[in-house]
């Protein structure tokens, strides 16, 4: 399943530096499934040829509203109502001036007049012409008449000045453009979610924690309710924002989040445990601060610790339990762990997490994966390549997806032979 089968994509190539980079948008949203065609700007004609475009996106490029040879292939009115959503990437501050002011002088801003369906841009221009409060007045005009806007990203500039106005990342850009487009497979489900780490009191000022960030559960979330599921975080502490459109459930330790978790199985389908659940907790936590005297004459204090409930164990005993998918955050022999919990906890499906590097896990953008899942009695294993942790939980939900549908059709199989 790609994000964007059989989705229309238009892209309207304006001109500036980043115009280059419409050749890999172009390729990146075909291998999502997309049906790409280009209209240029005589400015983008500049930077790039039509003609690199035309190979790329296996379509004749637009770029005169009275070009006899590309109407006579599809009119402009046509190529407006063709798209699912015409996105403008690179889009400059001069074709935002254009479209705010209604322009209709050539062919793609005649195109963004005509069109009735999806618009984005993404703009891309100097950090002081961004910041320029006409453009600025423009960019939230044209919000106001639904233009949705992609970025821009901030950073060094192809001028060598560093601020906002970036194109966004093209990863970046073909995650917007999905997004606009939710898929539906997990419509009518209720996802359970467990994020972040627990925090296991010591007193009242200290506690035992980890290094968990909650973004991988988070992204999670995310993913499923764009797949339409009515979700419910199970948060532990973090600095995230509760992403739109989810029911967030705040937790601080294990034994709460163990509660919230059993609460909500009863009319659960799928169970994704996330969380960075600390094992142990104090047995019993003082009631007033520990005081540096409290420590015997040698210096060192002893905090026993006792083992917390295991929650997704216990979701994945459960009479009625959902489909249950488990994490293993790992520095080695990753995925041979993740097997043993995979059994050990019986649970469905089950994401190695590599946490041994600096540039993935634990508060990174990006994550190593290997998920393992069952596959009537087999397990299969796929190995992700390091990527965002946005596309990893968009990839889990596929697979889930899948593997859900499948597991309803054997069940229904089953019932009636
Ligand atoms: N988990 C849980 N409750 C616990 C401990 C872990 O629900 N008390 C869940 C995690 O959310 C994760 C999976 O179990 O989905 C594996 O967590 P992990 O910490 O890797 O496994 P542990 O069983 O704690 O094993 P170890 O720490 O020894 O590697």
């Amino acid at each position: 399943m790609t994000r964007l089968t059989n989705k229309r994509i238009l892209l309207g190539v304006t001109g500036g530096i980043a115009a280059y980079k419409s050749a890999e948008l172009i390729r990146r949203m075909q291998d999502e499934g997309a049906d790409v065609r280009v209209v240029m700007t005589a400015a983008a004609q500049e930077f790039i040829t039509p003609l690199t475009l035309q190979a790329l996106s296996g379509h004749p490029v637009a770029t005169t509203l009275l070009d006899a040879e590309t109407e006579s292939v599809m009119g402009h009115i046509e190529l407006a109502r063709w798209a699912d959503l015409i996105l403008i990437a690179p889009a400059s501050a001069d074709f935002i001036a254009r479209i705010a002011g209604g322009q209709g002088d050539d062919l793609l801003t005649t195109l963004c007049l005509a069109a009735d369906g999806a618009m984005a841009i993404a703009p891309a221009m100097n950090q002081a012409m961004w910041r320029n409060p006409a453009t600025a007045r423009n960019v939230v005009y044209i919000r106001t008449k639904g233009f949705l806007i992609f970025g821009p990203d901030e950073g060094l500039q192809a001028c060598g000045e560093v601020g906002p106005g970036r194109l966004l990342d093209i990863e970046g850009l073909v995650d917007a453009v999905a997004g606009v487009f939710p898929s539906q497979a997990l419509r009518g489900r209720h996802v359970v979610i467990t994020a972040g780490p627990t925090r296991e009191a010591i007193d009242p000022v200290r506690f035992i924690s980890n290094h968990s960030s909650g973004k991988q559960g988070y992204a999670l979330a995310s993913a499923a309710r764009d797949a339409e599921a009515r979700v419910t975080l199970i948060s532990g502490p973090t600095q995230l924002e509760a992403p739109d459109r989810v029911t967030r459930i705040d937790v601080i330790s294990a034994d709460d989040m163990y509660h919230a978790a059993i609460a909500a199985i009863d009319d659960c389908d799928i169970f994704i445990g996330v969380a960075a659940v600390a094992d142990y907790k104090p047995v019993l936590p003082a009631d007033q601060k520990i005081k540096k005297s409290d420590a015997p004459s040698n210096r060192s204090i002893t905090i026993e610790l006792i083992e917390n409930s295991d929650i997704i164990a216990a979701v994945a005993g459960h009479p009625e339990r959902p489909y249950t998918v488990g994490f293993a955050a790992e520095t080695q022999d990753v995925v041979q762990y993740a097997r043993g919990k995979l059994d050990k906890k019986n649970l469905d499906m089950i994401v190695a997490n590599d946490v041994s590097g600096s540039d993935r896990g634990f508060n990174s953008e990006n994550n190593q994966t290997t998920v393992l899942y069952r596959a009537g009695i087999d397990v299969r294993e796929e190995a992700l390549p390091l990527m965002s942790k946005g596309n990893v939980a968009r990839r889990i939900i596929e697979l889930i997806v899948e593997q859900t549908g499948a597991t309803q059709m054997a069940a229904l199989s089953e019932a009636s032979s």
